[in-house]
């Protein structure tokens, strides 16, 4: 079954600071995007991935992107990122039966996590979320900062991208939240979750994170650069191992591998 990519790079960055988008941030010669670009183009064979960018820097975005292995074409994002995605599934190739949503902040994505993801759709899954359980205690608190309950932790999974959909479950699903007046869910994952399709979990990966402050900018450079011995040592063995769990730096390769729902 044929497949393409989202991936929503329209958000301001504004917990890392400065005037560009996040993805537009350079690390290593190149700018965020391009690595989330060229890593996805890695893990599955695609048709193409629409990159969805904020409406005043589609041409740098674009001009970024000249050099990926995979046809490319940027679209303009919304306010949220869920309009953002629903602008690059309505952009989408029409042949494109299954999606891949990447975002365009998580650019050390391993081959072999997307391989995962186009895997468990392949066997028939209509949606599917790369987890790695939380490391942290989880506590919910009220407008105050007060505790109001602690999370069993046990149960709870981080989600990272990318996360795979049957292209039409994921344009239902959409649909639907965007007639209910819903624009702001923070994964695409949450929409099936709405209308009760089931959503399977696989194992993400520690170096799937997602860079968000200034020291997510300052781990990537590490991995990307003085290691490149280290990072390329990773990509081979998960290579090596496709299905097999690798080592990561936040539990990546302990996620469950299980359906739920
Ligand atoms: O802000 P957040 O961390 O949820 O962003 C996740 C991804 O969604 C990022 O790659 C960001 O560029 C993208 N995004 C978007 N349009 C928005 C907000 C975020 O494409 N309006």
């Amino acid at each position: 079954m044929p497949v393409a990519a989202i991936v929503p790079a329209a958000g301001r960055g504004e917990r890392l600071g400065g005037d560009l988008p996040k993805a537009l941030h350079e690390v290593r010669g190149h700018p965020l995007v391009w690595h989330a670009v060229d890593a996805l183009a890695r893990g599955a064979q695609l048709l193409e991935v629409v990159v969805v960018a904020p409406r005043e820097h589609a041409g740098p975005m674009t001009d970024a992107l000249v050099d990926v292995a995979v046809p490319t074409r940027v679209v303009a994002g919304g306010a949220s990122r869920q309009v953002s995605v629903a602008a690059g599934l309505d952009a989408l190739d029409p042949r494109a039966d299954l999606v891949l949503v990447h975002d365009a902040a998580r650019p050390l994505l391993p081959p072999a996590m997307v391989a995962r993801v186009v895997a468990a759709l392949a066997a028939g899954a209509e949606g599917v979320v790369p987890v790695v359980p939380a490391v942290d205690t989880i506590k919910q608190v009220d407008d105050a900062g007060l505790v109001v309950a602690t999370l069993v932790r046990s149960n709870l999974r981080m989600v990272q991208t990318p996360q795979g959909f049957r292209r039409d479950v994921l344009a239902r699903a959409h649909a639907c939240a965007r007639a209910a007046g819903v624009v702001d869910a923070s994964d695409d994952a949450t929409l099936l979750e709405r209308l009760g399709r089931p959503v399977r979990t696989v194992a993400g990966d520690g170096y799937a994170f997602k860079v968000t402050h200034p020291v997510d900018l300052t781990l990537l450079d590490l991995l990307l650069g003085g290691s490149t011995g280290r990072l390329d040592r990773h990509r081979d063995r998960q290579e090596d191992e496709r299905d097999q769990d690798a080592p990561s730096l936040q539990g990546g390769g302990h996620g469950d591998e299980r359906s739920r729902g």
